[in-house]
């Protein structure tokens, strides 16, 4: 499986602060936004990953991730030309990750909880097994504001929508999808929206006509954010804040998942830690590292 991370578009909701500044490399508590994404796709080990950006962010993102190898990985770049939605987003990573299966995450979103590996994991297994889409539904108030997606009293998907005016249910479909490898094919069939762009939701719906589309509901014990509006960023940056100070361990410390993965050694930890050392993001990278050569 390999990664797409998609950290372009013009963050109007964040408006004036995203005027000149791309969204996705704000701070969300005390580490860029898109670190919180690319955690998710190292927990689940995927090292292969392409962050679809806008042409005037470039560099920018490659000074803060560059090839991705400081943490073991390989990240590339794609361009997306114009914000032209999700889904276009998405076929602008097309060459780089054609016929594989897909994980797509958007930059914005934030996914905390006990089981998240366990589910993300599942979910990956079933698209080793199956064709599909593989989507995930969380309980919200305000089910307006993203994409909904509607049930029958057995669990089957009846309906999924954009943004509906009159919500079918409470369940927001989360920035968090998987996809075959016929995704692509199926981009190709989707048309523009009323608002000029390829929605994500009408990738899902395609899948959905093929009955392909599967819904995992998360339950209470996570926590997801899409922390694109100035509400949603500071209800993130408190909940992440507040989450660490408490439990003393980092929520999205790429650094960390690396060398926990096995993908840096001690050494390449501590030059992480060297470079970060008037913070406390430095100084628990270094107390990771030492806490490991104790242990030995
Ligand atoms: C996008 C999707 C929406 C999804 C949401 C999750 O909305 O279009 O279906 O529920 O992300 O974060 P956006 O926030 O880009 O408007």
């Amino acid at each position: 499986m390999k990664g797409v991370i998609l950290a372009g578009g013009t963050g109007t909701r964040l408006y004036p602060v995203t005027i000149s500044t791309n969204k996705h490399l704000l701070p969300v508590y005390n580490k860029p936004m898109v670190y919180y994404p690319l955690s998710l796709m190292m927990l689940m080990e995927i090292r292969e990953l392409v962050i679809v950006i806008n042409p005037e962010d470039k560099s920018q993102f490659e000074g803060l991730l560059g090839d991705g190898s400081h943490l073991g990985m390989n990240i590339t770049y794609a361009i997306q030309p114009a914000p032209n939605g999700l889904a276009g987003g998405l076929l602008s990573a097309k060459e780089s990750v054609e016929g594989e299966n897909i994980c797509l995450i958007l930059g914005d979103n934030i996914l905390y909880g006990h089981d998240v590996l366990k589910i993300l994991n599942e979910a990956k297994r079933y698209l080793e097994d199956h064709n599909g889409a593989y989507v995930f539904g969380y309980h919200v108030p305000d089910p307006e504001r993203f994409g909904v997606v509607e049930f029958d009293e057995r669990g089957n998907v009846l309906s999924i929508e954009e943004k509906p005016e009159r919500p079918r249910s409470n369940f927001a479909v989360i920035g968090l999808y998987m996809y075959d490898r016929d995704v692509f094919e199926k981009i190709s069939r989707i048309r523009p929206s009323e608002r000029g762009e390829l929605e994500i939701t009408s990738l899902n719906e395609e899948y959905l006509k093929e009955g392909k589309l599967k819904v995992k509901l998360l339950g209470r014990g996570f926590a997801w954010f899409d922390v694109g509006t100035h509400d949603s960023f500071l209800e993130g940056s408190e909940f992440v804040g507040t989450v660490e100070k408490r439990t003393g361990l980092m929520i999205g410390c790429v650094e960390e998942i690396a060398y926990r993965n096995g993908w840096i050694d001690r050494k390449q930890l501590l030059r992480l830690a060297e470079r970060l050392n008037k913070t406390d993001y430095g100084r628990y990278l270094q107390a990771i590292a030492e806490e490991e050569k104790d242990a030995i």
